[in-house]
């Protein structure tokens, strides 16, 4: 968002991979399980830090549709811990103004995992302080997957003339549709990829990656992924000169 010319630009969306758990506890000889619960401190971190500098949505990428396909103790111990966060986190996030939601596959879960999900979304929903979401069996290509089912039923119900599926409208169909696109991505943990996180939202998305394994995140690490940010040009397919003007509002940002 274009602030006045002395403030640093904001993202009005981070969306974070939290990646390096596994690593973080493969170093210190300790199981995986291990860095996925020191990564839930990581998670408290990122989030006071949206609080704190006033971004308003954040996306965290905390389990991936392929990520069911781990070790079966692995993916017991993160729905443990899943179910734990649940139980705990909610109160506080509520009382801090955050609403908080769900994005993926959710039927994979199990009931309990299920109802709490919903009772989080529930107990949160008039909050607007952060709008948190929460990836979680996700996958971008689920998510295409799902909204494509969806206007082809609508269409083969004869509610939808197939001409007049475009962008937009896939776009509403998809997940966070009512959020802006993420401005800022931050992957953790060295490896340079998206690994099947939001690929239609994060088309003009700036991307910046850190060595930093998850569960050591601290501060100053997202500050400097910030202060990067606010110093890039972001052109969304048009000249420099033209997303210089002020009045400009391209097609990528929506
Ligand atoms: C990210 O950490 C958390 C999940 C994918 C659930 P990893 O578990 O992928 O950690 P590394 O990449 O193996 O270190
Ligand atoms: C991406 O990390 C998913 C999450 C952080 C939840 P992965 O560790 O699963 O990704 P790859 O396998 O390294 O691409
Ligand atoms: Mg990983």
């Amino acid at each position: 968002m274009a602030g006045p010319e002395s403030t640093p630009r904001l993202p009005r969306h981070l969306a974070v991979i939290m990646d390096g758990n596994g690593r973080w506890a493969e170093r210190r000889r300790r199981p995986r399980a291990v860095g996925h619960r020191a990564g839930a401190r990581a998670v408290n971190i990122c989030i006071d830090f949206c609080l704190e500098r006033g971004i308003g949505a954040l996306t965290l990428f905390a389990f991936s549709s392929e990520n069911w396909g781990r070790p079966q103790d692995e993916v017991g111990a993160l729905m443990k811990l899943f179910m734990g966060a649940l139980e705990r986190e909610v109160e506080e996030l509520a009382r801090r103004g955050v609403r908080v939601r769900f994005i993926g596959e959710r039927g994979r879960f199990s009931p309990a995992i299920v109802e709490r999900m919903a009772a989080a979304e529930a107990h949160t929903q008039a909050n607007s302080t952060l709008e948190l979401a929460i990836a979680a069996s996700y996958g971008g290509r689920w998510d295409i997957t799902a909204a494509a089912r969806r206007l082809a039923s609508e269409a083969a119900a004869g509610r939808l003339d197939p001409a007049a599926i475009d962008e937009s409208l896939l776009a509403a169909h998809l997940s966070l549709a009512d959020l802006p696109p993420p401005d800022l991505f931050i992957r953790t943990g060295g490896d340079q990829r998206i690994s099947n996180f939001l690929l239609w939202q994060m088309a003009y998305t700036e991307l910046w990656f850190t060595d930093v394994l998850w569960p050591e995140l601290d501060t100053a690490t997202l500050q400097a992924a910030l202060d990067d940010y606010a110093g890039r040009e972001r052109r969304f397919g048009l000249t420099g000169a033209q997303s210089r003007q002020p009045a400009h509002a391209p097609e990528g940002a929506r």
